[in-house]
């Protein structure tokens, strides 16, 4: 039996149309297929490649940590040095109230923890997100998505929710001093990346400290140099109560996490001790990749060569059929009429060599999220693959 038929019959699948390439190897920007045809990763698969893949210094990292040991201990027993120095790095990209780093496996998870945070820190229930908003898959943050059509099969999710509208000041009312926390993408990514204003971010963070709301943004798309900054916030003047991140961390391994101030982590020590428990969150062989991911970034000054690349696909993506692009560095989306046109392109890019895809809530927007090492004549090449898939009828 073929691999293909072998993944169709074994693995369970999400959904009746899976892409179904077959991958043989992976490097930089590109995937090579089992056929031997090359692919220009134009989503990071998505979003996570953001040093693009098998970065020789992230495989560095790997090999010498293998060396050493994999899991040893449940997380927060042992002093594992991957974990200590992943922690003291990424509290050095931060404000100084983000000092105090919980260690898990994955986004959601990231999330979860954070909203477990919330609410025993501030002793309320009501937790506020926003219609659209994409979080994770497992129950509290599946809870806290803004998609009706993906949450009602699945209820009863959590209680105490409220969904407001996403970059509405007027919306801010709803925010009291019942609210344990709100959460929110710094930049909505499923949404089909919808960029908020900074005065609609920073009247949240004022209503947030006015009632006593812990503000929780969601990087895990954004994070890690993806729009231009380290961390997105950081183009909003705002500082979040908890910092959530995963995807583009681990340079390709799994690893989340969600960052708060030593005063607020403390509650997860007692009433009750161990407030969230992961046995493989912090694995050190995903913390030293991190740690060289992060290294990989700030060295090469990755995020501060995005905002002349996002400009460069402006420049170049220019086409009848683009009603919009919307983006905060190379996090885009191409805004088209409606999803059989953006299907279509999609299919023709990818028999051209250059694999991208819609979003979760926007099926009629392309994504274009690629790895933050693409060079500028790689884009002009990416650009004129996807004109010519565009022209193409
Ligand atoms: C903004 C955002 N939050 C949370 C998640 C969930 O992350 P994971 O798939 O690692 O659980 C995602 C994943 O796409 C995401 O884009």
């Amino acid at each position: 039996m073929s691999q293909r038929a072998l993944f169709l019959d074994y693995l369970a699948q999400t959904s009746d149309a899976p892409l179904m390439l077959e991958i043989k190897s992976a490097e930089g920007i590109y995937l090579k297929g089992r056929d031997g045809k090359k692919y220009i990763d134009l989503i990071s698969g998505i979003g996570v490649s953001n040093v693009g893949h098998r970065h020789p210094h992230v495989l560095r990292a790997i090999r010498k940590q293998l060396k050493s040991y994999l899991h040893v201990m449940v997380y927060g027993e042992y002093v594992q040095s991957p974990q200590v120095n992943l922690a003291k790095r990424l509290v050095a990209t931060l404000p100084e109230s983000l000092d105090n780093v919980y260690l898990v496996n994955s986004g959601t998870e990231a999330i979860e923890g954070a909203l477990k945070l919330a609410k025993r820190f501030t002793g309320r229930t009501e937790m506020i997100s926003c219609f659209n908003a994409y979080h994770g898959s497992t129950h509290g943050a599946l809870s806290m998505n803004g998609s009706e059509y993906f949450k009602n099969a699945y209820r009863p999710l959590l209680p105490d929710i409220k969904h407001i509208r996403f970059n509405e000041i007027n919306d801010l009312e709803n925010i009291t001093q019942k609210t344990a926390c709100v959460l929110i993408e710094t930049v909505q990514g499923e949404a089909g990346v919808r960029v908020p204003t900074k005065e609609y971010l920073q009247k949240l963070r004022q209503k947030c400290t006015e009632t006593g709301t812990l503000l929780i943004l969601d990087e895990i798309q954004a994070g890690f140099g993806r729009t231009g900054k380290f961390w997105a916030f950081e183009h909003f003047g705002i500082v979040p109560d908890i910092l959530v991140c995963a995807k583009g961390m681990g340079g390709g391994m799994p690893i989340g996490a969600f960052i708060s101030s030593k005063k607020i982590m403390s509650v997860l020590t007692h009433n009750p001790v161990l407030g969230h428990i992961t046995t493989f969150g912090g694995h050190p062989v995903s913390c030293a990749a991190s740690l060289a991911t992060i290294r990989i970034i700030l060295r090469q000054k990755l995020h501060e060569k995005v905002a002349e690349k996002e400009q460069l696909f402006r420049e170049m993506l220019i086409h009848p059929r683009i009603k919009e692009i919307r983006s905060l560095g190379l996090m885009m989306a191409l805004q088209f009429e409606n999803f059989s046109e953006v299907k279509s392109i999609i299919d023709k890019a990818i028999s051209y060599g250059v694999i991208t895809d819609w979003f979760l809530y926007c099926d009629s927007a392309l994504r274009i999220a690629p790895p933050l090492t693409i060079n500028k004549n790689q884009i002009r090449d990416v650009c004129g693959i996807l004109l010519k898939a565009m022209s193409k009828k």
